[in-house]
């Protein structure tokens, strides 16, 4: 298995692609593949977990630390910059077992050949560390000035968030604080640059940068390296954030460049000692999952006990560096499956925001906590109203996702109840998670609406997963999650009179006995009204919608005025046909595979994957696992690559309307780890065990992976003719 990338070449039109397939991290930064040289115009970003800013009526957006990675290179006085200069060779490459990225350039120069190496890791054991070596080699005596220290003009989207940026030479360091416009919280970086050969150093300092300028004439081709060791701390992380920057920052340099590097690739090493998965037959497979699992190692919150994971990940700030249902539904079950500490961390940030859902609900005149659809810090909904701009009058168009997404509020309440039965640690409900829970039932019931005439209830005014259709009435996706909600209070209400917990205080409301709330929970079970299978199987989405123009995705596309024109909304192309963004009923099914019979989910899968635009990376997951459990492994497997390549291939979705949303996908890459154990594996927890029915695809000859099951580790190996697993 090969566990290196590389791009050969450079290219102006690659530069967000491989930014973003290249990026580094360590959970409290990503790194972006970007070069050393580049200024904001090529989006380098050090993207920082957890901390947003706001300027202005822009969005709110998680921030980039001033960037301590920057140096530029003159040769012979002159400047030799990728962007700008020709080069011989140039290549980057991105060591996915050790999160080590490198690039190797070559410039052909009137006196001679000069080769630049770079090498980056954000440091595995060391949160706050970011270190790189750079190495310079010419064949000539050529005369060398780096230019290197702390760019603080980072790129942003809704930007600049620093006020204002002070820099300082503390002793051999170069620091930044930097201040952020909205709460005036501080981004410190405090950069070292060691080399063991004379240079003359100069220091340079222009508006919101601040260098060092290191002079030499090299000997022929004799290299010369330089190492950074790169601190990042915020006021936030702690009062004493200046002390701490500096003790971490000394220590780094006595340890040195090559022992970090090698604690980091050790570290590496033992995670994935449980977390590789091996596929025999299959290399292509097997590199595109380990990469997609790499991605989401990369933003693991390990240095927090109450954080979850952005749409993008950390490679920058679009969706506004939020958290979307994507990390419950999408990402959850990997962290569960192999390291549940971390999903536990993803589930608290939800019950620690739960305030900001309360506030939400309460806005909208509904009890109970409403999720933020686009989640930041403390629960506060980034989502705007206006998430698209209409690229003919460049107008903002009004989106209801903010307003009608309400399935999220039951994607928490299903990562809370998952992180139980997938571990058997029922602390988590004690700890807020049966508050959570009781909450998110609350706000269904309050939205709940019987006609005059009937005796059933209903959910109104809704979007689905699929975002074009808005504003339709019981979405089958929507009304089971929330059936899901009351089915999963029950259980937390047997569990609250079980352990004699007082019940939470749910504002001192007296309905909250539990007797009360068991009977409403039962009346909502048993009255909420789920769209049936019409009598050729098919289950309508959401009322009406087997009504709409029934077009293919073709013929929907090639209606478009423009390339980037939005297809949902009010006069989306697809508004009004019945072409779907991505997976909705079939997300049901997968998620409720109990619900109906292989037959209807046969039909239900034939009926929307060709109506399916897959415009939403979450899409192609959800029907590679239904169609694992179709028998339809063959259909499910390019659906399966789809989602573990989402960062790898090019010609990714990068606008919605004239908005960008380019990044990593998250999602897409934990739902290609969901498929090859949940799908291909065939792994399902039913009454507190483990149970395998592999489906593994025809040129598929092993599967093995390990996984966490309630405490305990299990290796699992599969072949067509063998199904082991094993307790480890
Ligand atoms: O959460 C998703 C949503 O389902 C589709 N649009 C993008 C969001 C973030 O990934």
């Amino acid at each position: 298995m090969n566990w290196k990338i590389t791009e050969k070449g450079w290219s102006k039109e690659l530069i967000s692609t491989l930014g973003n397939r290249f990026l580094i991290g360590n959970g409290y930064m990503g790194v972006r593949g970007t070069l050393e040289e580049y200024k904001k115009e090529q989006m380098p970003a050090i993207n920082l977990a957890g901390l947003y800013d706001r300027v202005g009526d822009g969005w709110r957006e998680p921030l980039n630390a001033p960037n301590g990675l920057f140096a530029q290179l003159k040769i012979d006085d002159t400047w030799y910059l990728v962007p700008e200069m020709e080069n011989k060779e140039h290549e980057i490459s991105l060591d996915y077992r050790h999160g080590i990225f490198s690039r190797r350039t070559v410039w052909s120069t009137k006196r001679g050949i000069v080769t630049v190496i770079g090498e980056r890791f954000a440091d595995f054991n060391h949160p706050h560390l970011l270190c790189m070596s750079y190495s310079i080699e010419a064949d000539f005596h050529a005369d060398i000035a780096l230019l290197t220290g702390i760019d603080g003009d980072v790129w942003d989207i809704n930007g600049p968030h620093y006020d204002k940026i002070l820099f300082q030479n503390v002793g051999n360091y170069l620091s930044a604080e930097a201040v952020t416009h909205e709460c005036g919280d501080t981004v410190l970086v405090m950069e070292s640059c060691y080399y063991d050969f004379a240079g003359e150093e100069k220091l340079k300092e222009k508006e919101k940068q601040s260098f060092r300028q290191i002079s030499f004439v090299t000997e022929p081709n004799k290299t010369y390296t330089f190492e950074k060791e790169i601190v990042i701390y915020t006021s936030k992380d702690s009062v004493a954030y200046k002390e701490k920057a500096e003790k971490e920052l000394k220590k780094a340099v006595k340890t040195g460049y090559d022992a970090l590097k090698r604690e980091h690739e050790k570290t590496w090493e033992e995670k994935w000692c449980t977390k590789e998965i091996e596929i025999e037959g299959d290399d292509e497979a097997m590199e595109a999952l380990n990469y997609s699992m790499y991605q989401l190692e990369c933003i693991a919150p390990r240095h927090e006990k109450s954080m979850s994971i952005p749409a993008r990940g950390l490679s920058g700030q679009t969706y506004k560096g939020a958290v979307f249902w994507d990390t419950e539904m999408f990402m959850l079950d990997f962290f569960l499956f192999t390291e549940p500490e971390v999903a536990k961390t993803l589930m608290k940030y939800r019950i620690d925001t739960l305030e900001g859902a309360r506030k939400k609900a309460a806005s909208y005149g509904f009890d109970g906590a409403f999720y933020a659809w686009e989640s930041q810090e403390g629960g506060y909904d980034a989502c705007s109203d206006y998430n698209v701009t209409d690229v003919f009058t460049g107008r903002p168009m009004r989106t209801y996702f903010k307003d009608k997404q309400i399935h999220i509020s039951a994607a928490v309440v299903y990562g809370i109840m998952r992180y139980v039965e997938m571990t058997g640690d029922d602390t988590i409900l004690a700890e807020g998670g049966a508050q959570t829970v009781l909450e998110c039932a609350r706000f269904y019931e309050s939205l709940l609406v019987k006609k005059v005439c009937s005796e059933q209830y209903e959910l109104h005014d809704v979007i689905g997963p699929d975002e074009y259709h808005e504003r339709v009435n019981n979405n089958g996706y929507t009304n089971r999650m929330a059936k899901f909600t009351f089915e999963s209070a029950l259980q937390v209400l047997d569990y609250v009179d079980r352990k004699k917990l007082p019940l939470p205080d749910m504002n001192g409301s007296e309905a909250w006995q539990t007797d009360r709330l068991r009977m409403k929970y039962q009346d909502a079970i048993a009255r909420l009204y789920l769209p049936k299978p019409d009598t050729d199987g098919v289950i309508p989405q959401f009322d009406g919608y087997r009504s709409l123009e029934d077009v293919s995705v073709a013929e929907v596309r090639s209606r478009l005025l423009h390339e980037k024109e939005y297809w949902g909304g009010a006069y989306g192309v697809a508004s009004h046909t019945q072409v779907i963004k991505q997976a909705d009923v079939v997300t049901w099914l997968t998620l409720f595979p109990k619900d109906y019979d292989l037959d209807v989910k046969l039909k239900n899968w034939n009926y929307y994957e060709p109506r399916t635009e897959h415009g939403s990376s979450l899409s192609a997951c959800m029907y590679a696992l239904l169609g694992c459990k179709c028998n339809m492994q063959e259909k499910a497997y390019p659906l399966f690559l789809k989602s573990a390549k989402a960062d790898l291939s090019d010609g990714g979705k990068e606008w919605a309307g004239l908005i960008y949303i380019g990044g990593t996908h998250p999602a897409a890459a934990g739902g290609a780890y969901m498929t090859a154990v949940e799908g291909f594996g065939g792994l399902t927890i039913e009454n507190q065990s483990l149970r395998i029915e592999p489906k593994l695809p025809k040129h598929w000859k092993k599967l093995r992976f390990h996984i966490w099951f309630r405490g305990e580790l299990y290796e699992v190996t599969l072949t067509h003719e063998t199904t082991k697993l094993e307790k480890l």
